[in-house]
């Protein structure tokens, strides 16, 4: 029993069907109440997303960057209904996934799937490795017991793990070995879509990049699309083909990956690429001064008016204030919510 392979061996970057994306993501918000006082009264709400749009074509990666807060996670689990969504429209494969009832979004499961951050909390402590893989292949009736056992070795192989592993519990694995289980679960009925939710955060540096490894390996071979989620923008240099950057609940630049790193149109990203300590020799020439942006991410319940950079951005003039700026084009794939890009206003930033 075989899986078949979504893509058709010729997804070069180039090729990558952008009129019928693989993932269509529109007007996307998820809101969260806030209950206050002993009466547990509604006192407000927080705008976690706050009406995301964008597309991944076919066996693309996108990266979505941003500081803790900013509703990476959020946008990640509301676009796989793992919290429902407030509004907005989310396409996979041409399905429409926030119209799905109870029952056929259990079905559609197998095409969608995330990978958590933390690989400890995300396994069974009681199961043993072969019943975690197995378990989405019961679920969606993959095969009898020798095809299950069958797919699970050769998930195994994919991420690298020897087969005794099989019988081991999580509490004997290493968080990198974890992440390995985690991610075999995730594709074993290879998804068209998965979710990648900081999936080495929780792992030590020398780990990191073979997990990275292994998921670019899966992709390749079975034309997967990513969703990457980070707050480290680096890790996205070799990975992503696009990048979108959030600033609380909203992205507010979105481009293929080098130019986001060479020439990066809103002062957040430009602030995010400035932080960053290893980057090639080429993108340190390019990287941005240090950037001045002042104080934390402020709380998402007093977001400021009109942009909401506007309090920490160091280009900040009068218009940031008013409405809050549109997406402006910036080239072929690369937009930009900033003002400084209006010809209104200025004659473009002068960084
Ligand atoms: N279940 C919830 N109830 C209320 N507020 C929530 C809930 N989940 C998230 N939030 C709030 O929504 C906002 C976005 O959170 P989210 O976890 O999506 O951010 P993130 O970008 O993934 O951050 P991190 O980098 O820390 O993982 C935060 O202000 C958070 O406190
Ligand atoms: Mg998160």
């Amino acid at each position: 029993m075989s899986l078949t392979d979504h893509s058709d061996g010729t997804a070069a970057q180039t090729d990558r069907d952008r009129d019928d994306p693989m993932v269509r993501v529109e007007g996307l918000k998820k809101h969260f109440p806030i209950y206050e006082g002993i009466l547990q009264q509604r006192a407000g709400e927080v705008r976690a997303v706050d009406g995301v749009s964008f597309d991944i074509a076919e066996g693309e990666t996108l990266g979505l960057v941003g500081e803790s807060g900013s509703g990476k996670t959020t946008t990640g689990r509301s676009m796989l209904r793992l919290t429902e969504p407030t509004a907005g429209t989310v396409e996979i494969d041409g399905q429409d996934v926030v119209d799905l009832s109870d029952d056929e979004l259990k079905k559609f499961r197998r095409n969608m799937q995330i990978v958590h951050q933390d690989p400890t909390s995300s396994l069974n402590p009681r199961h043993r490795v072969k019943s975690i893989i197995e378990a989405p292949l019961k679920i969606h009736d993959y095969g009898d017991a020798d095809e299950r056992l069958e797919r699970i070795e050769e998930l195994l192989e994919m991420v690298d793990l020897p087969r005794e592993f099989l019988y081991r519990h999580p509490g004997q694995l290493s968080g990198g070995q974890k992440q390995r289980v985690g991610i075999a679960r995730a594709v074993a009925l290879n998804p068209k879509f998965v979710v990648l939710d900081e999936p080495t955060s929780a792992l030590d540096v020398s780990v990191q990049a073979r997990i990275v490894d292994i998921l670019e390996n899966i992709q390749d071979e079975y034309g997967i699309t990513y969703l990457f989620i980070t707050h480290d923008l680096s890790l996205l240099r070799n990975v992503a083909d696009r990048i979108g950057v959030m600033y609380l609940g909203r992205l507010v630049e979105v481009g293929d990956v080098d130019s986001v790193f060479e020439t990066p149109e809103h002062p957040y990203s430009r602030a995010l690429l400035s932080a960053i300590s290893t980057v090639s020799q080429a993108d340190e020439r390019a990287k941005p001064d240090r950037q001045n942006v002042e104080g934390e991410i402020p709380d998402p319940r007093e977001k400021p008016s009109g942009c909401a950079f506007r309090s920490r951005c160091p280009y900040a003039f009068d218009a940031c204030s008013g409405d809050e700026p549109g997406m402006y084009e910036m080239g072929e794939d690369q937009v930009a919510r900033c003002y400084l890009h209006d010809d209104e206003y200025e004659e473009g930033p002068d960084w």
